[in-house]
């Protein structure tokens, strides 16, 4: 064969070997066609050997266009190969998956009960006032719920708190607190003024459940106790906790009232936030919602427990926080903040 025989002979079999490359579709069939056109018996090593029957001359061309050939092979399989590779760890990837998913459950993240929250945001207005944060028993002795704050046995307001009694003890002195104002007295008895207090917790009456009253229900108790407090501080701070929680437009109304541990008493409203005070269902047309009732400290209350009502003044407050929730929330019936029902829950 001529040395011009032998390259053209070269070149087609480097496009015969790469179009074997391009079809392999296999590692195995690669390996396969490397073998054909690159191994021992390829017909590329026919060529090669023989150079040596074409003249001295002419051998250089016939070598160049053999390693051309090897080299343009070469390069076509060690491409071929990296794209079977990666195609074939896609394949395993996806052959050998394991699902590992848990149950298939949809775990949902609770959050806090609505009556909850607004007692914890209470909280937090007052102790940003300087106040701190007190506790009481609910189960309480007729003297802390009803003596000390100056109801005297047989007083007409006791009647007025449908008290539900614990078997124990004498008949009636022990109880149910009926409102928070016991733990005013319990405070007074283990710290000197000045005190600045508020004390949040459950309340029991014998109340027959509607839409506003349930037997169990939550108040937020106040008191400071200081030289030189006056009705002015109480009015002063209880406008400010309405400005906290409803914000500066609303605002806040006493009207006189009667409370045996307070003197003088009052009643406070704020500003309906449905009608922003033009009258509404919810306000009864009246543009204020009650919250509860305030006063500044009977100076009886501070005999029954050793202040010098001389020396010290003070003012007290209570408020039920259900009802606040209930209008905050627009909750038409209080049994749906006791029912539990996740259904209602949920949209809070
Ligand atoms: N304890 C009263 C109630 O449950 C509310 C109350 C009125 C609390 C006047 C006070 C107060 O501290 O000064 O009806």
């Amino acid at each position: 064969m001529s040395a011009a025989d032998l390259v053209a002979r070269a070149e087609s079999v480097a496009r015969e070997g790469a179009e074997a490359i391009a079809a392999a579709g296999s590692l195995d069939a690669l390996a396969d066609a490397e073998r054909r056109y690159l191994g021992r018996s390829s017909p590329l090593h026919e060529v090669r050997e023989a150079i040596k029957t074409v003249e001295p001359a002419a051998r250089a061309e016939v070598g160049r266009a053999l390693s051309a050939a090897r080299a343009r092979l070469e390069e076509l399989a060690a491409g071929r190969r990296t794209e079977l590779e990666a195609r074939a760890r896609a394949a395993s990837l996806v052959a050998e998956r394991l699902d590992l998913t848990v149950g298939g459950r949809d775990y949902r993240r609770g959050h806090l009960h609505p009556v909850t929250r607004i007692w914890r945001e209470l909280e937090d207005v007052f102790v940003g006032l300087g106040y701190r944060v007190a506790e009481g028993p609910e189960v309480e002795l007729d003297w802390y719920n009803f003596e000390a704050l100056n109801f005297p046995p047989g007083h007409p307001a006791r009647a007025m708190q449908d008290t539900l009694y614990v078997r124990l003890g004498e008949p009636e002195q022990v109880l149910l607190r009926t409102h928070t104002s016991p733990v005013q007295v319990r405070v007074m008895e283990a710290q000197r003024p000045p005190i600045y207090v508020v004390a949040p917790g459950r309340v029991f009456r014998r109340d027959t459940l509607d839409a506003r009253h349930s037997p169990v229900f939550h108040q937020i108790e106040g008191l400071a106790v200081d030289e030189g407090i006056t009705l002015g501080d109480l009015l002063g701070t209880i406008e400010s906790f309405v400005h906290a929680l409803f914000g500066r437009d609303v605002r806040a109304r006493f009207l006189p009232s009667f409370f045996p541990f307070t003197e003088p008493s009052c009643e406070f409203a704020m500003t309906c936030v449905f009608c922003e005070g033009s009258g509404c269902a919810v306000c009864s047309r009246t543009g204020w919602v009650e919250l509860g009732g305030a006063g500044m400290v009977d100076p009886n209350v501070f005999e029954a427990v050793g202040v010098d009502p001389e020396r010290y003044t003070g003012f007290a407050f209570g408020f039920g926080i259900d009802r606040l929730v209930q209008l905050l929330y627009g909750v038409d019936h209080v049994k749906h903040l006791w029912d539990g029902d996740v259904r209602f829950l949920r949209q809070f």
